[in-house]
């Protein structure tokens, strides 16, 4: 197993850095064995990407984690229902389940059940196909909605048995009632369900997408639900089946540990997901508060000192904090992020140190944190030098940029020009705080 281990972390290397990748190894392999993940897999992946998807969850098998996988066929079945000339029917987003319907439905959930475990012992991982007994349903509505269940209640003996025996559980959407009526369980329900029962430390959807996208088209990597859901249902992008998705995560979120986290990733990009702090994907967590405080209390003194010198690897003088004329501070709940703000120009407040651990980065901390700021503070403007690595950044988030040699000052919401000269000197002039 070592030996597997420090190949796969040099593997792993690759997509970031390998000191990344054995961190969340380390961290995954901690949890219980059958907490690490409940992945729910769409059944267009199923029926598209099983190559890759297997090749994915071989690999974290290999790893000696065990997701458990759960997935849907909502194609496969379109396709075969249109080839039985049996028409698809939906009510309040739910597939209207006549006993006809089901005839179709069960030998297509089977077997798409059936070529995952294949694909999967094909790769030398041993998988448990599980298509009755987990979910307990009765049924939702039988006028309307025929043989649709609603789970009463979730069984795990099936998915811990078979993680015992070191298989992998493949799980389908089928449920049935204490008298063995067999019924079909929409796939989110279904994985709300799983994952309200299991608990796990991370809740993965592979898609075709590979994330949520944005206005443009492009992935969300991460969203803090405490700071970003309103702000978020607002936004005239949000279209409803984003809408629908962002709900039922946030609901579901709501009932779990505050550290556990969603990624909503392709089966391609589950790995780099998984074992580097940008991820590949869009990573959901409950997120945490940003506070502000109008002074710094002595008891954070010392906290965000060590987070400062930590995360920019540097020793801060032992007056640094004497010197400044502190406004305030943001400081986030976790103690990984921080924006201290001192008086500037005029009255315009001066972003003196902002900081986010690299970790809490790839979980929106970040972004979060500036639009706190953002929010209080409708004028800023700060400094950093060129070469560093959130310049980009900076620069996007910027009214204005000035260079100087090394330095670049950044503002927003100054547009008197004297205002900005004053500005951009008061900021040059600045004493960082840090030894040489
Ligand atoms: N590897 C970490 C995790 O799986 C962080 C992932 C960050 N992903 C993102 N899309 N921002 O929890």
């Amino acid at each position: 197993m070592a030996e597997v281990r420090r190949t796969v972390i040099e593997l792993l290397g690759q997509l970031g850095s390998s000191r990344e990748a054995r961190q969340y190894l380390k961290q995954f392999s901690r949890i219980e064995e059958t907490r690490f993940a409940v992945v729910k897999v769409g059944g267009a992946v199923m029926q598209d990407d099983l190559d890759e998807l297997a090749a994915a969850l071989a690999f974290l098998h290999r790893l000696g984690l065990t997701p458990i996988v759960l997935h849907g066929a909502g194609p496969q079945l379109d396709e075969a229902m249109q080839a039985a000339g049996v028409p698809v029917e939906k009510r309040d987003g739910l597939r209207v389940t006549t006993e006809e319907v089901m005839a179709v439905a069960r030998p297509v959930i089977y077997r798409a059940n059936m070529a995952l475990v294949d694909a999967l012992e094909a790769r030398g991982v041993r998988a448990r196909g599980i298509l009755h007994g987990v979910f307990e349903a009765s049924l939702a509505d039988r006028e309307r909605l025929g043989l649709v269940g609603q789970v009463e209640r979730v069984e795990l003996e099936p998915v811990r048995k078979a993680i015992q025996a070191g298989a992998l559980p493949v799980v389908a959407c089928l449920g049935e009632s204490p008298s063995g009526q067999v019924m079909n369980i929409n796939a989110d329900i279904a994985a709300r369900e799983l994952v309200w029962s299991v608990k796990p430390h991370k809740v993965i959807f592979l898609t075709g997408t590979g994330g949520l996208l944005d206005g443009s088209g492009r992935v969300i990597s991460a969203i803090s639900l405490t700071t970003d859901y309103e702000h978020l249902l607002a936004q005239p992008w949000v279209h409803s089946g984003m809408r629908l998705k962002l709900e039922q995560i946030h609901d579901m979120l709501e009932k779990l540990p505050p550290d556990t986290s969603v990624s909503i990733t392709s089966a391609a990009n589950l790995t780099r997901e998984l074992f580097t702090h940008t991820g590949a994907g869009t990573l959901i967590r409950r997120g945490e508060r940003i506070d502000w405080f109008d002074a710094i209390q002595d008891s954070l003194r010392a906290p965000l000192q060590r987070l400062l010198e930590q995360s920019f690897g540097r020793q801060l003088k032992a007056d640094w904090l004497a010197g400044r004329k502190v406004l305030g501070l943001f400081w986030a709940e976790s103690g990984r992020a921080a924006a201290l703000m001192t008086e500037g120009v005029d009255g315009i407040p001066y972003l003196d140190k902002f900081v986010v651990t690299p970790e809490a980065q790839g979980e929106g901390l970040g972004a979060a944190l500036w639009q706190a700021l953002r929010q209080r503070f409708p004028r800023v403007y700060w400094r950093a030098r060129a070469g560093n690595p959130i310049a980009g950044w900076y620069f996007q988030q910027a009214h204005t940029t000035h260079r100087h040699g090394e330095w670049v000052v950044y503002t927003i919401g100054i547009e008197d020009f004297g205002l900005l000269g004053s500005v951009v000197e008061d900021a040059l002039g600045r004493n960082s705080g840090w030894v040489d």
